[in-house]
């Protein structure tokens, strides 16, 4: 399927080392942007800017930490140095694969600051730092990667994932002015290495109860922030959107 508006965009994915981050990058890439795969490890992240230069794309990979604001800054910085401006901004990354498993009274505090710097706080220093490039480029678009467990009251991962509704609309408000959209993708379970290894057979159960019950995959999600990044969903900002399965729905 082509995508108006995404050809020859310089699009920016946190986390794109692997699972549903490799996806967007790789996605992007097919519509003809110019990806920089933005990750903390960086030899997965060089393995996928690498993948994607063997199949004919444009694509380099940048370390970053998104939990620290100067890592951040440096990442515009060098894009726009390499790329002349920064068009999209896919914020994926965050601590999932292996992530703890404890509620918000027995999570250890330190573990917690940290995972909310990074999951939550990441992506609007990523916004912060990317942001000014779109404005001067005249407009941008930008995707956050919510969960379906933003609305399940579940603990600090839900917690984070809400917060990352919340950045979505603040930020539309914000942003919108200077033509840059605020979108947001809330997976269903879908099939990563991470997933297994965090939510184990907890995922089958949940799919089971699905209207179409089976895992989603990194290309469902990939899809999704296509259509959100284009020029198809010109007049849309502000909204999450499940991807899912129907797992989120309304009576
Ligand atoms: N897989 C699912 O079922 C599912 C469901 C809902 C939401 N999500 C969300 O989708 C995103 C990707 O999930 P995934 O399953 O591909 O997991 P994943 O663990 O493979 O992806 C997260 C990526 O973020 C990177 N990362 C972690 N900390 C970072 C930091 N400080 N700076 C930069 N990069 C960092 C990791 O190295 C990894 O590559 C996550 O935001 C996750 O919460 C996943």
């Amino acid at each position: 399927m082509q995508y108006d508006g995404i050809k020859d965009k310089v699009a920016i994915v946190t986390g794109a080392g692997g699972g549903i981050g490799r996806a967007y990058a790789l996605a992007l890439s097919a519509q003809g942007a110019k990806v920089i795969v933005a990750e903390i490890e960086k030899d997965s992240g060089e393995a996928v800017a690498k993948e994607i230069r063997e199949r004919g794309g444009e694509a380099t990979c940048i370390q970053v930490d998104v939990g620290s604001e100067e890592s951040t800054l440096e990442l515009a910085d060098a894009v726009v140095a390499e790329f002349g401006g920064i068009d999209f901004l896919v914020n994926n990354a965050a601590i999932f694969g292996g992530m703890k498993l404890a509620g918000l009274m027995t999570v250890d505090w330190d573990y917690y600051k940290n995972f909310m710097n990074v999951n939550m706080d990441g992506a609007l220093l990523c916004v912060r730092a990317c942001a000014p490039s779109m404005r001067d480029r005249g407009g941008g678009a930008i995707v956050m990667q919510s969960s379906t467990a933003a609305w399940m009251g579940v603990s600090f991962y839900g917690l984070s994932k809400l917060g990352m509704n919340g950045l979505t609309g603040c930020l539309a408000t914000e942003l919108g002015p200077q033509k840059i959209r605020v979108n947001a993708i809330a997976p269903g379970p879908t099939d990563t290495d991470a997933l297994r290894k965090t939510a184990g057979s907890y995922a089958e159960q949940i799919v089971a109860g699905l209207p179409l019950p089976r895992l989603g995959t990194p290309d469902d999600m990939a899809d999704a922030c296509l259509f959100l990044l284009s020029d198809a969903a010109r007049w849309i900002t502000g909204q999450v959107l499940n991807v899912d399965g129907g797992q989120i729905r309304r009576p």
